[in-house]
């Protein structure tokens, strides 16, 4: 595999601090399809600090780690890079302030499509208490973030990963 020296050269350029070791940021790189146009850059530990620090309470107070920990169990239905695929899910990139069921080219149930909800940390924090609860009928079938930190620190991992903050 061959590692593309320009956009190496331009994801150092962003860090400022490529040599600094710290958690080395390594977001893994979801495997199943090829880098086909370059990923977002990974963000610094600076960076991520920057926007966390940026997000309304209770998210600021957030566990940035256990989040992207717990969205372990989001990744094999849902990307969350820009441009990234439809998969079981569809794809998060910027899903806050954005209607339920607006991802294009994604099948989505007939009761997402009809609901009214806009993405927000309170809707959302709802969803993933248990999605069948919240919309009876979607087709999210997963049974929900039990940990009201859990469900927090996933939403700010969320904010910081899907926004377009932080510059
Ligand atoms: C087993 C697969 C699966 C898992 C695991 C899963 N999802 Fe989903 N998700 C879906 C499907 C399928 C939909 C579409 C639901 C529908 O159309 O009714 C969806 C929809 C969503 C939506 C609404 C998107 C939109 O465009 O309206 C959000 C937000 C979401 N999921 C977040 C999450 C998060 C966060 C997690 C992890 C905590 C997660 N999902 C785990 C399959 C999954």
């Amino acid at each position: 595999m061959k590692l593309r020296p320009l956009f190496l050269a331009a994801a150092c350029a962003a860090l400022t601090a490529c040599s600094q070791g710290g958690d080395s940021g390594s977001v893994p790189s979801s495997g199943a399809s090829a880098p086909a146009s370059a990923p977002t850059p990974p963000k610094d530990a600076e960076a991520i600090k920057t926007a966390l620090a940026a997000l309304p309470a209770p998210y600021n107070e957030a566990d940035y780690e256990n989040g992207r920990r717990k969205f372990g169990l989001c990744r094999s239905c849902h990307t969350i890079e820009a441009g990234g695929p439809n998969m079981t899910g569809p794809n998060l990139h910027g899903v806050f302030g954005r209607n339920a069921a607006a991802v294009e080219g994604y099948n989505y149930s007939d009761v997402l499509k009809a609901s009214d909800i806009t993405w927000g940390p309170e809707p959302l924090n709802e969803w993933l208490t248990k999605p069948q609860e919240f919309l009876p009928g979607n087709k999210m079938t997963f049974v929900g973030l039990k940990d009201p930190n859990d469900r927090r620190d996933v939403i700010a991992y969320l904010m910081v990963e899907t926004a377009t903050t932080a510059e």
